[in-house]
């Protein structure tokens, strides 16, 4: 470890002197649990709390009120050597209650005994009724200025740097569910600027199921488990889910987004962002522009396939959540650039013919291009997932001046919705001062009391207009800064209808079947077979199968075919829209940061080599794992990460064999039902590894005797993203030339109607 390291001084100061080699690491291999590695033996001298390890951090120190403090993080951390009440008294003894002799009765006055349980009681609070599962991570947004022009919000001018923090989430999981389930992604960012808190709360999709908020409480009780038995959790594939989306057809594009790849993606790093809405922007003159706004990831859009998404379900459940924070404290900083689509602010609010106020239709990119306006870097992990992660709130009406909204109906549930759930949530009106939540711009308001208020208000007039405060807090003009909603003239009468350009369900729907590739399509026919097959009722099915027939006969007859139903006709004409090539992830190249390469050895492998390949992996910004029969030291100088019997191919982005190894000596059924009856010469958890990499379409590559173990998998040595020879760093490099398009395409076989 580097001397000058910042993490080793930290805890230099907390434990004394550290060596390089038993002390802080800066660890090759992200998921080091803490900052210093634990002693064998249970520890006697106390010390002070380590510090976070280097890829952390936490909220800002600002008050309450938004004040900075110039404060450390640690001071909001917990101090001392030794353990206190919440009061701060010194405890001799957390392990036994006070009892009237060892055998006797516990004691009532035993107030460290009523603290402890009372606190250990009121841990949980409830999880966000939607999007309850989720990760997050810290980070930085430097804007270009290129939106300037169209918008005066601040933090949008050139070369500004604002503090950002982002929760990815899943919809419809409970909080402990799996991450790799098939469901629409939450991409939600607070950016901390100088003019108050901007919140992006956004979606990996770029529309939604439902075009007027009042409907949000009847999808999402369709999407939940079934109120009886409370099944099936975290995904869509029950009766109930596509009861309501058959019947409740502006649905139809959000759900036919859900069974393409992007229901499944690789990492939350590898997704897009959209607002939905159209927002309208106000630049400085009080010119008004109507926009939507994308993220685009620098390492492109990537999926996993639905059987590497149900595997990643049993092996990692956390599979998303390790990935951002292992990239992160691998120092593989994801990043997004930001950009928005305009449209001009006509009295209509229509863009060719596309409604921008239904948030059921995108806007094709080939029509009205994303035009970058910053770039955002998640550059470090939460140091607590309770304090940040959970307790974050975000909210559309959080805006900052510059940025105003449309009258998008769906929107208008949102601003009641979130400071409403949140309330109960957070347990009160004031969680706005949570850490988290606290904006990095001085709070003036007139807001008082309250469960948990943490702020000490001065003044005796929290009122307006008064003469006692020398009537502050002063309203701002819109030249001091002041938030101004566009004056807008509105009229109409009170009615409970949507307009007619609502009612097109089909034709963008159609749009996106026909931008797909071949494989994208396939993938979708699988994913809907795949969900109505779970459905229990066949006039589910059937209805299911007369909205595909709206969308193209080819997919509404092979999902028909899996279902061994027939097909329906169509009930509308078939629109005949110009495929959007954007709307595709297949064909592009992109970055490899962070990715995870496997590296299959055992003690015949060429460990020389195998350390080589190992360093040319780390080099290239990557994560090596060397899967091996047995933990420990491969040959006493390599370590292992994986044994046979823990490695999934889900894991990794290619898998390298060093050899063909023999079965371990724990190959056979009883010790690990993966290897099957053994009997194989290579061990047969390879065989299933490699089989699986090379049935995702994955990059497969070995060298010395790694030919054998291919053969012995079915593996065809020359088929597409196969790489054989016998100088590692060569099959390595070959293997990496493959990685920049995510997977080996060639190697999915299509059906002839559908490419
Ligand atoms: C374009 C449509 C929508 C998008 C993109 C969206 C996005 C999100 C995201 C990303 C979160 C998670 C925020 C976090 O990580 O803490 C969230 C939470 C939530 N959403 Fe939405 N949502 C949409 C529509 C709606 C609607 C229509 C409603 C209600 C009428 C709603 C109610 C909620 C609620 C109650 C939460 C939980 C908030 C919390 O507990 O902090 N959402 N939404």
């Amino acid at each position: 470890m580097n001397e000058s390291h910042p993490l080793k001084s930290a805890v230099e100061k907390v434990v004394g002197a550290v060596t390089d080699h038993d002390a802080v690491q800066a660890a090759e291999i992200p998921g080091v649990p803490n900052s210093l590695p634990p002693q064998l033996e249970e520890p006697t001298e106390p010390r002070e709390p380590l510090p976070p390890k280097p890829d952390q951090t936490g909220p800002e120190t600002v008050s309450p009120t938004g004040q900075p403090t110039g404060a450390s993080q640690d001071q909001m951390a917990q101090g001392g050597e030794y353990l206190t009440t919440a009061q701060g008294v010194r405890l001799r003894d957390t392990d036994h209650s006070l009892k009237a002799g060892p055998r006797g009765p516990v004691l009532l006055q035993d107030h460290h005994l009523r603290e402890k349980v009372m606190h250990f009681d009121h841990e949980r609070i409830p999880e966000r009724v939607v999007h309850a599962r989720g990760a997050a991570a810290h980070g930085v947004f430097q804007a270009y200025g290129t939106a300037s022009n169209i918008t005066k919000a601040a933090f949008l001018a050139e070369g500004v740097r604002t503090q950002v923090f982002v929760r990815f989430s899943t919809v419809l999981g409970s909080r402990g569910s799996a991450d790799t389930v098939r469901d629409t992604r939450g991409f939600a960012t607070k950016f901390y600027t100088a003019e108050g808190v901007f919140d992006l709360v956004g979606n990996n999709i770029p529309v939604f199921f439902i075009q007027d908020g009042i409907k949000f409480p009847d999808v999402i009780h369709a999407g939940k488990p079934h109120p009886d038995r409370e099944i099936p959790q975290a995904q869509s594939a029950h009766d109930t889910f596509w009861d309501f989306v058959s019947l409740h057809t502006e649905a139809t594009f959000h759900t036919m987004w859900n069974m393409s790849d992007r229901g499944i993606p690789r990492s939350f790093r590898m997704m897009e962002g959209f607002g939905v809405h159209t927002f309208r922007l106000v630049n400085a003159a009080g010119e008004t522009t109507l926009a939507k706004w994308h993220w685009k990831p620098k390492l492109g859009v990537h999926s996993l396939t639905w059987e590497e998404a149900q595997i990643a379900g049993g092996v990692d459940p956390d599979f998303h959540r390790r990935d951002l924070a292992d990239a992160i404290e691998a120092g593989a900083h994801p990043q997004w650039e930001l950009g928005i689509q305009v449209f001009p602010d006509t009295p209509e609010q229509m863009f060719e013919g596309i409604d921008l106020l239904d948030p059921t239709k995108i806007v094709p990119e080939e029509l009205a291009p994303v035009h970058p306006v910053g770039l955002m870097t998640l550059n470090a992990n939460p140091s607590n997932f309770f304090a940040e992660t959970e307790q974050v709130a975000f909210h559309v009406g959080h805006l900052v001046p510059g940025i105003d909204i449309t009258d998008d109906p769906l929107l208008a549930a949102r601003l009641f919705s979130y400071l409403d759930t949140q309330i109960t949530r957070l347990g009160g009106p004031n969680f706005a001062q949570i850490p988290i939540n606290r904006p990095h711009a001085p709070v003036n308001d007139m807001l008082r009391d309250g469960f948990h208020q943490t702020a000490v208000h001065r003044g005796v007039a929290p009122y307006r207009p008064n003469s006692l405060d020398g009537g502050c807090p002063f309203q701002a003009g819109a030249e001091q800064g002041a938030y101004v909603e566009v004056p807008l003239e509105v009229a109409g009468r009170k009615v409970r209808e949507a307009p007619a350009t609502f009612s097109d369900h089909y034709s963008q729907p159609r749009l996106f079947w026909l931008s797909l590739s071949p494989v994208e399509r396939e993938h979708l026919i699988s994913a809907y077979t795949f969900e109505l097959g779970k459905c229990y009722e066949q006039a589910v099915k059937e209805r299911q199968l007369r909205v595909l027939a709206n969308i193209d006969p080819v997919l509404c007859r092979e999902v028909a075919d899996g279902l061994g139903l027939p097909a329906p006709e169509p009930t509308v004409p078939l629109a005949d829209p110009a495929p959007s090539p954007a709307l595709s992830q297949v064909g592009r190249e992109w970055p490899l940061d962070g990715r995870i390469i496997g590296i299959v050895a055992d003690e015949t492998s060429d460990l020389g080599v195998v350390g080589a390949v190992r360093q040319a992996v780390l080099d290239g910004g990557m994560t090596p794992l060397v899967i091996a029969p047995k933990g420990g030291m491969l040959g006493g100088t390599l370590a292992v990460q994986r044994t046979f019997a823990t490695a999934r191919s889900v894991e990794f982005d290619a898998v390298l064999l060093a050899g063909a190894p023999a079965p371990g000596d724990d190959a056979y059924g009883a010790r690990d039902a993966k290897a099957g009856d053994g009997g194989t010469p290579v061990d047969p958890r390879v065989l299933l590894l490699v089989g699986e990499a090379y049935r995702h379409a994955k990059a497969v590559g070995g060298w010395g005797t790694a030919a054998q173990a291919l053969q012995a998998a079915g593996i065809p040595a020359q088929a597409p993203g196969v790489v054989t020879g016998q100088d590692g760093e060569g099959v390595l490099r070959d293997v990496l030339a493959l990685l920049p398009l995510h997977r080996v395409w060639d190697r999915f076989r299509v059906h002839p109607d559908v490419a």
